[in-house]
Formats: C-alpha cells, structure tokens, sequence
C-alpha cells in the first residue's frame, strides 16, 4: 500500500512516499532554517508563506524520486497536530485538496507519533510495546507505546522542551539557531580537552526532578543556568569556556532524560527502548543512554539523524498504521496547535 504524505508543522516542508509503512521509496525535506536563522528562531508567518511555495513542487518530487504517479498511490497523509497553526494548515488544505481531487482516503497524524514510526522505518524488526523518548525543540514526552495507534503519556516537560535549551543555550554564546548541533560539536570538544569532570566543576548545572512525578522534566530552569553563568563570565569581563559551558550543559540533559527513560522502562517492565526526534541525534544522550540501556538489558534503538529531523517518511509511515485501524479524516478535518496523543 503506497501511502503519500505532507509535513508542515514547523520548519521543514516536507513530502515523501512509504510503502507498507515501512518502505522509504522517496523522502524529500526543503529545511527552513536558512531563512529563520536570520530572526533566531522560527517566524510562524515567513514559515506558513515557504510552506505554501513549497508544497506542491515537493510532492511532485517525492513522487518522481519513488518513480511513481498519483494512480499508483492508494491514500494520502498529513500532519494535523501539534505545531504552528498557520504551517500545518497548509499541509492540511493541500492534502485535503488533493485528496478531493484524487479520489483517495486521508490519513490525519499526530506529529508525535510520526516522530515514533521513524524508529519502523529505521528498524524492520521493531514493534510495540515499548518506551519511548521523544526530544524535540518543541517537546519532550515520555512515552508508554502499547500499540502502533494507542500511546499513552508517561512524563512531559512542565515548561520548556530539551531543544529549546539547547537553541538558547547556542544564542546565548553566540551560536546561530538551531544551535544543538553545535552545542553537541563544542561538549565533545570539552570533554576531550578538558575531562568531563573538569567542565562540571567549572559550571555546574541544575538537574531538577520532580517528586509527584517522576517523569516529568523542566528545562527552563537549566536553560537560565546557562544564560546567568555566561553573563557572570561577561562581567568578569571574561568571555565563557564554550566547549566546557556546552559539555557541562549535555551532561545535565543526558542525566535527565537517560535517568527516566531507565526508570519508565523499569516502571512498565518493557525492555525495549526508542528514542526519536531531533534531540536524539546528541552524542552524550546517545552514548549514556547506551551505558545505561546495556546495564539494565535493555534494547535500545535510536533512528539516524536523517530520520530523528522532521520528515514526511515517519507520517506515512505511522498514517499505515492509522488507516489499518480504520482512522480516516473528514474533508472538513481541522489543524491544532496543540493536541493531546
Ligand atoms: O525534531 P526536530 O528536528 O524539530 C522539532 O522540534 O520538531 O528537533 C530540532 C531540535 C532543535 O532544538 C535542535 O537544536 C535539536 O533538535 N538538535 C540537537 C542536535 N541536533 C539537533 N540538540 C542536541 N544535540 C544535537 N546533536
């Protein structure tokens, strides 16, 4: 069953084609950035007007790179929530649209879920149940997986996500947005000249929990942290050691998300481990998260950075599922900025 899907929630437009939900045969992703790298942070207008320039040419892409034409698909996709309102509306007018046009079933989708279905495409063997960790820069959920459609909520950040203190961290030390990446870049480099301990000493950061519930996170707190230590240093009139700030910073991330995904695991007696979205890609989460998997007998399975990033093959792929179980969206089906699983 070919399924074509449209992603449009934040800064990336993008098409693809998934084969049986676990099939890539095309993926195109037109990244943003560029353009909001410029304001430091996405701007939801200039965001809905590129969506709207790209849309159709990358569709016709993800169709021609699959090698296929619009009879060959069997339905359409698209992300319906959560987001920026005004860029998932034209994901969704478009699909509805098209759907019309063709004839064809629409499949709405979570954004959320879709960020778990790459983990499908990435793992052939891997099904449900399992735990999973999705980071992003706009959320950070852990998650109790019991089948590819019913997802149930074990932890949520009480503010900010774990992306967003790594992208305001980056501001603060003059690192262009999105600056996680980077971030990631200058730790490894922290760690290697100066030893970890060495960088935590230099800048300790909070890790709060909370008792009532322990899978919640805050990263608002760690995300001030940062800026109030680099200020301190500019008022020594010292510019702030980046490679240990950012080393130290990662260290606090890992901790907290390696502790809980662990203790979710433990909680729901499941030893299977996913951890997707763009925050996936940071080395020091990846390796502790590894340390820590292996020493409980855990399965562990992190998609590749390709497909951790917002793309439409995860959508496709989570809207298969979907449509086994009979989810179809009306032409009237709406966008939400914010949407529960
Ligand atoms: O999932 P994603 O591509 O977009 C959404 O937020 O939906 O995630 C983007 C976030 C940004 O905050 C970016 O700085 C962060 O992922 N990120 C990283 C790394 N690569 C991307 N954060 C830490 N380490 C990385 N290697």
């Amino acid at each position: 069953m070919n399924i074509l899907a449209i992603e449009s929630s934040c800064d990336e437009t993008a098409a693809a084609v998934v084969a049986d939900g676990r099939r890539v045969l095309s993926s195109a992703v037109l990244s943003q950035i560029d353009l909001h790298a410029l304001y430091g942070g996405v701007v939801p207008e200039i965001a809905s007007r590129r969506h709207l320039e790209s849309v159709v040419p990358l569709v016709d892409r993800a169709l021609a790179e699959a090698g296929l034409e619009k009879k060959d698909l069997d339905a359409l996709a698209v992300t319906c929530a959560p987001g920026l309102i005004g860029a998932l509306l034209v994901g969704v007018s478009f699909a509805k649209a098209a759907a019309y046009a063709l004839g064809l079933p629409l499949v709405p989708v979570h954004h959320i879920k879709g960020h778990i279905a790459s983990a499908y495409l990435a793992f052939p063997e891997l099904a449900p149940p399992f735990v999973c960790l999705a980071v992003s820069g706009g959320n950070t959920l852990l998650l109790h997986v019991k089948s590819y459609t019913d997802v149930k909520t074990l932890g949520s950040t009480r503010d900010d996500a774990a992306g967003e203190a790594f992208d305001k961290a980056a501001r603060v030390l003059g690192i262009p947005y999105p600056g996680g990446k980077e971030i990631d870049r200058l730790a490894r480099q922290g760690r290697e000249e100066r030893g970890l301990e060495a960088c935590l000493r230099a800048y300790p950061l909070p890790r709060p929990s909370f008792a009532d519930a322990p899978f919640d996170t805050s990263f608002s707190g760690l995300k001030t942290a940062v800026v109030n230590l680099a200020h301190r240093e500019a008022q020594k009139g010292r510019e702030p050691d980046k490679p240990a700030l950012a080393a130290s910073l990662c260290e606090a991330v890992a901790d907290m998300l390696a502790e809980r995904a662990l203790a979710a695991s433990r909680r729901t007696k499941l030893k299977t481990l996913v951890v997707c979205g763009g925050v996936a890609a940071n080395s020091r989460l990846r390796e502790r998260l590894t340390e820590e998997a292996k020493r409980e007998g855990v399965s562990l399975f992190i998609p590749p950075p390709a497909l951790c990033g917002d793309n439409a093959a995860m959508i496709a792929s989570q809207a298969y599922y979907e449509y086994l179980s009979g989810v179809r969206a009306p032409l009237d089906l709406n966008a939400s900025a914010q949407s529960e699983l």
